[in-house]
């Protein structure tokens, strides 16, 4: 290893450390359907989740089956209700749609079993755990349709899960219950998963897509949205839309957030899960971004924030000691428990001065830097200033459009302008602030 790879890994190493106390003893939901199952990917797959199983999350794997079950069992009938695409499971083929389940629950056994000195799954001992765990009853008859032996889940056997969970056990649930009846009942793996995050009350569903993660209309990645923001139906991909759904149900019932990963990019879980920007979607119920005064606990994901943005001199340089003094002034924008954006008010006379902001790079654009300056107005506003500056080299036309004007060094107060970097050569621009000015903008 080079040395810039071997800073590169130990820094990426060290700021997954408030992920990995965070996930710590939660319970993440993990759905895997038959098209991730079938996937070159899947191995790499199964040493992430191991690796989540041995920092201390408890797992539960959901399974599907669905084009794997298509190709054992041609010329199925299917029907369609409230935009939900059902097969309709007659029980001549309920042999066959158990048996294809059972061999791809034996796969991920085995890959799971995997320990050869060249695997990362080496002196791990995983062990997964399977059962009559789901209570099933049939969907019944929909639009005069009977879908007979398809399945809906009626109950989760949560205090069973929860001891193999505790007992160390990562659970592995086919999309197959039992009736008290005794029969068996073909369930939708979207479903299962969804059922079982909920009754679990578990801090994470996470579902394995194709699609790394969903998009605005402009292709952008969505990296956080609530359900009233997800529109499911708009979604080109049916598979997509069924686990969309999932989600977004799991999260209105409670689950503490969603998230869809791809399953085709090696990593994508790890990635998602720790790292502040992730690479997925997540559907969290309510905006979790706040706004709040910063405290010295902040100081060393603020330094993580602006050091880069120092570096390349957007913004000057504060040692952690002026950081520790000065944190009073800042304002943090917090997403999820970590730091995601920064500013500073200074007092300067009847001036205040907007100082340091930043929003970190991959939640930008989704407005946290305004909402950080609506809050930064209000506090200058609250502390008695009717003006406000800023010195920017980068980000000049961002603070006019948020109502900054031009302005020059006579504008500035006397001891700020005997302060003034002519070598760094700022832009200073300028807003009047009253009671009623952040209005606008918030
Ligand atoms: C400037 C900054 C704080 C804006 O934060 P943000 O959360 O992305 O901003 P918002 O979401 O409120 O606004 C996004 C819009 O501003 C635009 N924008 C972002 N940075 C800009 C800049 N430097 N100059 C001009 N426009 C900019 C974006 O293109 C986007 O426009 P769009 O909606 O038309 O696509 C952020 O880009 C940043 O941290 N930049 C680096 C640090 C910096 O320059 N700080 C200012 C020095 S004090």
């Amino acid at each position: 290893m080079s040395e810039t790879t071997h800073s590169t890994y130990a820094r990426w190493f060290r700021d997954s450390t408030p992920y990995i106390s965070a996930h710590r003893g939660k319970i993440f939901v993990v759905l895997l359907g038959g098209e991730a199952l079938a996937h070159e990917n899947l191995i790499n797959i199964v040493h992430d989740l191991t690796l989540l199983h041995v920092l201390g999350v408890h797992l539960v794997l959901v399974h599907g089956a669905r084009p794997q079950i298509d190709t054992a069992i041609p010329g199925a009938r299917f029907h369609t209700h409230a935009g939900v695409r059902r097969r309709i499971t007659e029980p001549g083929v309920m042999t066959d749609i158990v048996g294809t389940c059972a061999q791809q629950r034996a796969r991920l056994e085995a890959a799971f079993s995997t320990g050869l000195p060249s695997s990362p799954l080496h002196n791990t001992d995983v062990k997964l755990v399977s059962g009559n765990l789901l209570l099933a009853r049939p969907i019944g008859v929909l639009d005069g349709v009977d879908h007979q032996l398809t399945g809906q889940v009626r109950r989760v056997h949560t205090e069973a899960i929860r001891t193999y969970l505790q007992n160390g056990s990562i659970v592995l649930l086919s999309p197959i219950g039992y009736s008290p009846s005794g029969e068996t009942f073909n369930l939708a793996a979207e479903e299962v998963a969804e059922r079982v995050a909920v009754a679990l009350r578990a801090e994470k569903l996470i579902i394995f897509d194709e699609a790394p993660f969903l998009t605005d209309e402009e292709g952008r990645r969505l990296s956080s949205l609530t359900p009233s923001q997800l529109d499911v139906d708009t979604l080109p991909q049916a598979t997509t839309r069924g686990h969309a759904r999932a989600l977004l149900r799991a999260v209105r019932e409670g689950v503490s957030s969603g998230q869809l990963v791809g399953y085709t990019e090696d990593g994508a879980l790890l990635a998602e899960l720790f790292t502040a920007d992730g690479v997925g979607t997540q559907v969290v119920e309510q905006d979790m971004r706040t706004i709040r005064q910063a405290t010295t606990e902040d100081v060393g994901d603020i330094v993580e924030l602006i050091r880069p943005l120092e570096e390349a001199g957007t913004l000057v340089k504060r040692s952690r000691n002026v950081l520790e003094q000065e944190i009073h002034h800042f304002l943090v924008a917090e997403l999820d428990g970590f730091v995601i954006g920064c500013c500073a008010i200074y007092p300067a006379g009847e001036h205040a001065e907007l100082a340091c902001v930043a929003v970190h790079p991959s939640h930008r654009a989704g407005a946290i830097g305004r909402r950080l300056l609506v809050s930064a107005e209000q506090l200058a506003i609250e502390r008695g200033f009717t003006q406000l500056f800023v010195l920017t080299t980068q980000a000049r036309d961002w603070f006019v459009e948020q109502g900054f004007k031009a302005g020059d060094i006579a504008e500035l107060p006397a001891p700020r302008q005997e302060l003034y970097n002519y070598q760094r050569n700022s832009q200073i621009l300028i807003k009047k602030i009253t009671p009623h000015s952040s209005d606008t903008t918030s």
